[in-house]
């Protein structure tokens, strides 16, 4: 059944692939974003992609009440899809109070004005580091949280709220789905990751290398206890957490608060990934190891045994595709996203 959704972030990384996704099913999509980790151009690329225009998009922040509010009385939303938020996990200790307003705040102000205006179907950005500091391969739902980080805290404290939320309002529905790495782009090429300033994670950091916007790329430690002495994640294709997005709306019909990993259940350490992303480039990436980052795990891996039981859902593209994928954008967007 066709729905109309509005998705939050919806230019951003994570949430301008899962927009094709929803156009390619059929879904009228509403926007909101304030593009202040996302381009304009992004949306342009998605509708080119899906053939079909947007219902509508909005710049405005999450927080303003009277946007939101003028934005579910412009349209008969019946749910939404919400990524808003801030994401680098560095920069949330150095200004942990934006991460709780925007992260936190803007989630309650959502949850409010779906309230107010009687809409009860909603999924959730959530995020493996939630699992904070932890030893236990691979990870199932039901492990403690132990977030270690105020971005990993505003994601479990939304966990809660939304908890506590549903406990209150039985007609409410929430899946949050935990992402492990989300990392590649578009296959087309035209749709991918164009962080802000210089990139925190690592595979938009070697894409940079790549196209020679930096010249190495540092190794955060070589000395831990996996098999090549680098860190081991469990890296997922944006499409495949398009996808599960996707299916995740098809299964907002039980009231109450689900939790899922969205991961693919085997991991890769910073040395394959280089690895594999140098196969991708058809040349060797600049990199040179250094001290450990602050924060950093070991290894941390999905069990995506949930939802392959509750949904019959699981990931289809592996780490070749990502890295073919994330080199052919950044190939095609040295500078990132300029007007199409
Ligand atoms: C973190 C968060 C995750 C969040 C993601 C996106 C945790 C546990 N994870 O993932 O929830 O969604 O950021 O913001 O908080 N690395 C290098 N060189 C670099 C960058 C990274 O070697 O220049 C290494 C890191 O040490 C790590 C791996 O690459 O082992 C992945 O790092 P990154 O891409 O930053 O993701 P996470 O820290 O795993």
């Amino acid at each position: 059944m066709p729905h109309t959704v509005l998705v939050t972030g919806g230019a951003g990384f994570i949430g301008s692939h899962t927009v094709v996704e929803l156009l390619d099913h059929g879904h009228e999509v509403i926007v909101l974003d304030d593009h202040s980790n996302s381009s304009p151009y992004a949306l342009d690329a998605v509708t080119k992609l899906a053939g079909r225009p947007l219902a509508a998009v909005y710049r405005a922040d999450l927080r303003d009440r009277g946007a939101l509010d003028a934005i579910f009385t412009s349209h008969d939303i019946d749910s939404v899809i919400h990524f808003a938020a801030k994401k680098a996990v560095g920069e949330s200790g150095r200004i942990p109070l934006e991460y709780y307003d925007i992260n936190v705040g803007g989630t309650i102000t959502l949850l409010r004005t779906m309230h107010d205006h009687g809409v009860h179907r909603l999924v959730f950005s959530s995020s493996c580091s939630i699992y904070g500091d932890t030893t236990t391969v691979p990870l199932a739902e039901d492990e403690p949280a132990g977030p270690t980080n105020p971005y990993a805290r505003t994601k479990h404290l939304c966990e809660q709220l939304l908890a506590d939320t549903c406990a209150r309002h039985g007609e409410l529905s929430v899946i949050a789905l935990r992402y492990f790495n989300p990392i590649g782009a578009h296959p087309s090429g035209l749709l991918g990751e164009d962080p802000t300033g210089v990139p925190n994670n690592v595979l938009p950091y070697m894409a940079q290398v790549a196209v020679g916007r930096l010249t190495e790329l540092p190794v955060f430690g070589a000395d831990y206890a996996t098999p090549d002495g680098t860190c081991v994640r469990d890296y997922i294709h944006v499409v495949d957490v398009a996808d599960g997005h996707r299916v995740a709306l098809d299964h907002l019909d039980e009231p109450g608060l689900s939790v899922f990993n969205l991961g693919t259940g085997s991991g890769a350490s910073v040395r394959e990934l280089l690895a594999e992303f140098s196969r991708a480039v058809g040349r060797e990436i600049p990199h040179r190891v250094e001290s450990r980052r602050a924060g950093d795990v070991p290894v941390l891996i999905a069990d995506p045994s949930r939802v392959a039981t509750a949904w019959g859902w699981r990931t289809t593209r592996d780490l070749r595709q990502m890295c073919a994928d994330a080199w052919r954008f950044q190939q095609s967007h040295p500078r990132g996203y300029q007007p199409l």
